[in-house]
């Protein structure tokens, strides 16, 4: 596992988008290159850098399929915090992506189990997944995966925890009831499937799950720390977020980006 270091929540962004815009543009092939892609306020500036490198020619959605990790259950598209309204109003809208190839779990489907293994058939017809970018909970969950699902998941519903309904209820009138109590999620097997994947860490509030995610043994209680077996995770974070990781852990990690960099 990789761990990139950035001084600030800007630099760890265009850090990500960097790579992301890299690996779009190295892709040759038939198929196109099938990229995964979290909600919540961690990509933002991901999202913001890699629009603006579209505009000026850097890269192009034009041969990119999307899979969003997870929908709320119960939330229509309309609804203005549906990860649906988020996507579009945040990313889609402001790049050449096909509409066609953007793909996002219906919250609103009559069967959701249905719609999950759909879900999984369609990433599978596509070749699988060929980088996820993905961002965590404070619990450590990974898409809707809270802590004790199985680190072999595949996509299907979940039930949120009460701190996650608290955490997300700042979107929701700061009223927990109000945060859906289920959600449609990829499964923490469906993101180890992926060829590679890209984890934003970014924040105070996160630094215990960095250091979950990356020294503490591989368990169901933290379920980001499955990507410790995955052969191409990479996480990026910002300096706020390393608060917990022991001062040698993260010596070795700027030793090893350094050595990147030769
Ligand atoms: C939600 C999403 C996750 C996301 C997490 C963190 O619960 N389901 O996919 O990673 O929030 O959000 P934020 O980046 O706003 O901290």
């Amino acid at each position: 596992m990789r761990v990139v270091i950035q001084e600030n929540y800007d630099k760890m962004c265009k850090w990500a988008a960097d790579y992301i815009a890299a690996r779009i543009n190295a892709h040759r092939g038939d198929r196109p290159f099938v990229l995964g892609l979290p909600t919540g306020s961690s990509p933002l500036g991901v999202y913001a850098e890699l629009a603006r490198m579209n505009k000026a020619g850097a890269v192009s959605f034009k041969n990119v399929v999307t899979f969003n990790m997870d929908e709320y259950l119960g939330l229509p598209r309309e609804h203005d915090q549906s990860y649906w309204y988020f996507m579009w109003s945040n990313f889609f809208d402001h790049i050449d992506i096909p509409k066609n190839n953007v793909n996002i779990l219906d919250g609103m489907a009559k069967d959701p189990e249905a719609e999950c293994a759909r879900y999984e058939e369609k990433i599978a017809s596509l070749g699988g997944i060929d980088l996820f970018l993905g961002g965590i909970g404070v619990d450590g969950h990974l898409a809707f995966n809270e802590p004790f699902t199985s680190l072999t998941s595949r996509t299907g519903v979940r039930v949120l925890t009460s701190d996650t309904r608290i955490v997300n209820s700042r979107f929701f009138g700061n009223d927990p009831e109000k945060v859906p109590a289920k959600a449609l999620s990829v499964g923490i097997g469906t993101v180890m499937d992926a060829r590679e994947v890209l984890i934003l860490i970014n924040g105070h509030n996160k630094a215990r799950a960095l250091a979950a995610s990356v020294e503490g043994g591989v368990s169901q209680k933290w379920t980001c720390s499955a990507l410790q077996t995955h052969p191409n995770a990479i996480i990026a974070c910002d300096e706020p977020a390393c608060g917990e990781l022991t001062v040698d852990t993260y010596k070795y990690f700027l030793d090893i980006e350094k050595a990147e960099r030769l």
